[in-house]
């Protein structure tokens, strides 16, 4: 069966800069660009969600510089590729605790959600300031609220706890790629890969292209999932 939701962790930006003697914000900027390529090439697989790791809650922890710029990078990505965005009919989400981003990227990431509202097409969601740990550390804490309030009993099922999950209303992750090499998971969707089949690219993420991408998603596609049964 077709996969309903990929996440993919966009890593390697700065290296692959790096190894082209240009600044690591230079390695940001093609890697904006890529998301353009390899939203379209998901959709055209009819993928339902498409996470992307945009910047995890250790972000912060990088030269003031290097986090200005990323800052200021959802608004120079929704000035380029909004219009194709769509016309391709998909709807912009995000993840994350947006609040402790400046207002302006705030509002620019809040317009591009509200101007796609109204798309029925593949959910593009932008994990930005995300963390798995600090997502279900929230959700208990919803949760322990929900029950002093009186709101909800003490004794939910798994699927009722998910609902204070932020991925709430998506399908499970069923694909989890990694670019650049690294074989860790670095704080992404704890709970929401349990059973996701996992690839580890050894690219950069601004050297991926579409074709790879749909390569990956096929094959992967015929991996034979237990899910723990037989
Ligand atoms: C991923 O690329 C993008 C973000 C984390 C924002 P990196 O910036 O981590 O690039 P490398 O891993 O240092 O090469
Ligand atoms: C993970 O990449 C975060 C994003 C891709 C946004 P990092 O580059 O931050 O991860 P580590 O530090 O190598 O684990
Ligand atoms: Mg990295």
């Amino acid at each position: 069966m077709g996969f309903k939701h990929v996440a993919l962790i966009m890593d390697g930006n700065g290296r692959w800069a790096k190894a082209q003697n240009k600044v690591r914000t230079f390695g940001h900027l093609q890697g904006s660009e890529k998301v353009r390529e390899i939203a379209i090439a998901a959709n055209d697989l009819g993928i339902e969600v498409l996470t992307l790791y945009a910047f995890s809650t250790e972000n912060w922890k990088r030269p003031k510089d290097e986090v200005d710029y990323l800052m200021a990078l959802p608004d120079v990505f929704f000035k380029k590729f909004l219009k194709e965005l769509m016309e391709k009919n998909i709807r912009i989400q995000t993840i994350g605790e947006l609040e402790a981003f400046p207002d302006s990227t705030r509002n620019v990431l809040l317009r591009a959600i509200e101007q796609t509202s109204n798309n029925t097409g593949m959910i593009l969601c932008f994990a930005m300031n995300y963390g798995g740990q600090r997502e279900i550390f929230l959700a208990a804490q919803h949760y322990h609220q929900a029950i002093l309030d009186g709101i909800i009993s003490k004794d939910i099922t798994l699927s009722e706890f998910e609902q204070f999950l932020m991925t709430k209303d998506y399908p499970a992750v069923d694909l989890c790629i990694r670019t650049s090499g690294e074989m860790r998971l670095s704080n992404f969707l704890l709970w929401q890969l349990a059973y996701a089949e996992l690839v580890f690219e050894p690219c950069a993420w601004p050297d991926l292209t579409a074709d790879h991408f749909k390569e990956i998603v096929l094959d992967a596609q015929k991996r034979d999932r237990r899910f723990g049964g037989l």
